[in-house]
């Protein structure tokens, strides 16, 4: 019989409880909801619910319910529907009448609520670690790339010089954000529901900061009502996921760019690329390719859950236990994809002679010949034209703006001296921007100290 069979005057449809079991995919959390039946059982019995001895029973019965089962020794049952009501009808099995004084006080409704914020605070740590060794990588590459000068773009079109390590160090302050975003996200997971009940409280005398105490949870929820139907840390989590796999996908979106033989800015670690099974001598960027694609489906959770909760009602409605499996699968996404775009990027080789001279091609220097001109009393709109007009010259005769003479340079602006070609040098363009946040290495080293100094600040 079900555990809340009595009203029941006839059993479940089988094609029900295969409809609506949700232990395929919520055993997943069968830690997290033995940790809070414990604690749920240690609170009764300190409370005098139960007592001492029924309580030392239920904990004792519990935990050897969690040995065998991190033994493989448990096989659950879709007919007891989803992880409490198997873990519960085992204890009752294992230790008698006794167990049936567990689920006092409670309901799978704050029971579910706990177990997966639990569930994600733990994965939240995961994953901002997971987060800062990908930054480690970043700010290491950085160091070693303050000189390596690259086209920086924008709209895709080559736009002026900057440097490899300006260019990572923009990815540590996204991946910065998000860590950051993880972390918020985690103080308000960090709540424990336990005591909201089926929606309305409980009568018995919980003591719900001791169960809070014993799971490590810095606060308990101040709404029945919201406590059993906020699935707003959910949805918090998985836009911090979005967001994250946002700022991969770009990454890698850079990466397939960069090593097409058009680009031909880096060599992909033979590790981490595939070959075709037709053409002989492809190197595909399947890797990088894969976490761009990952990227849709981690969207669609979001959705998902987004979509589920829209106009739901309070409190609990069974529709919110379709929040496990995109929860899940984002969890497992982003962990995966996170840890192998580290190591991809750990050991791809940058081809910095490329890379300088896709610097040379496409007038990456013309806004520094405009400054030039300012530096020298024209006004900037103007100096920007004569620039202009000088661009479409050297397009017109082939050339590039090094190679004009003076006397080519002054038919366009008297202004223009000999100290023209150092001012557009490429690496003074890039040195030249020493502004606060700029590329210049002088600036670079900065961010890249203080970067240095975020993550000694988390990692402790
Ligand atoms: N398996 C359910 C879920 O994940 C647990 C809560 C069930 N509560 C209920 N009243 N049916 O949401």
């Amino acid at each position: 019989m079900k555990l809340w069979g009595g009203r029941f005057e006839k059993s479940t449809d089988k094609k029900v409880d295969d409809f609506h079991s949700s232990i395929a995919f919520d055993a997943r959390l069968y830690r997290q909801d033995i940790k809070g039946s414990i604690a749920h059982a240690k609170m009764l019995a300190a409370c005098g619910i139960i007592s001492g001895e029924e309580g030392d029973a239920i904990v004792k019965g519990l935990e050897s319910i969690l040995d065998d089962i991190d033994k493989g020794k448990i096989e659950f049952s879709k007919e007891a529907e989803d992880i409490h009501m198997n873990i519960e009808s085992l204890l009752i099995e294992k230790i008698g009448d006794v167990g049936k004084k567990l689920h006092t006080g409670r309901s799978r409704n704050d029971q579910v609520a706990l177990d997966i914020r639990m569930y994600l605070k733990d994965e939240i740590d995961e994953i901002s670690s997971l987060i800062a060794t990908l930054q480690r990588v970043l700010l290491n590459m950085a160091k070693e790339h303050q000189h390596t000068l690259m086209p920086g773009y924008t709209h895709l079109q080559p736009a002026q010089p900057i440097t490899l390590a300006h260019h990572l160090m923009a990815y540590f302050q996204m991946f910065k954000r998000d860590w950051q975003r993880f972390r918020d996200c985690r103080k308000r997971t960090d709540i424990m529901p336990l005591g909201s009940g089926a929606l309305a409280g409980t009568t018995y005398p919980l003591n719900r900061n001791y169960v809070a105490d014993m799971l490590d949870f810095s606060d308990i929820t101040d709404n029945s009502l919201d406590g059993v139907s906020d699935r707003d840390f959910a949805l918090e989590f998985l836009s911090c996921c979005s967001i994250l796999m946002m700022h991969l996908s770009r990454f890698c979106e850079e990466i397939i760019l960069w090593a097409t033989k058009e680009f031909d800015f880096i060599e992909l670690d033979d590790g981490f690329s595939t070959g075709s099974s037709i053409m002989p001598q492809k190197k595909n960027p399947d890797v990088a390719e894969l976490i761009r694609g990952k990227t849709g489906r981690v969207y669609g959770n979001l959705i998902s859950l987004l979509t589920v909760m829209k106009s739901l009602p309070l409190a609990y409605n069974k529709d919110m236990q379709e929040d496990k499996e995109p929860v899940f699968d984002a969890v497992d996404t982003v962990k995966k994809c996170v840890a192998i775009f580290t190591d991809m990027v750990k050991t791809t080789k940058f081809k910095k002679d490329n890379m300088k001279a896709a610097c040379l091609d496409g007038f990456l220097n013309a806004t520094d010949a405009a400054d030039y001109l300012v530096g020298k009393g024209i006004p900037f709109r103007r100096a920007h034209e004569i620039t202009g007009r000088l661009v479409l010259y050297c397009i017109k005769n082939n050339k590039d703006l090094q190679q004009l003479s003076l006397d080519e340079y002054k038919t366009f602006c008297q202004a223009f001296d000999k100290d023209i070609y150092d001012h557009i040098d490429i690496k003074n363009c890039v040195y030249q921007r020493k502004i606060q946040g700029g590329p210049s290495p002088q600036a670079v080293a900065q961010a890249i100290k203080k970067g240095e100094e975020f993550l000694q600040s988390i990692q402790g």
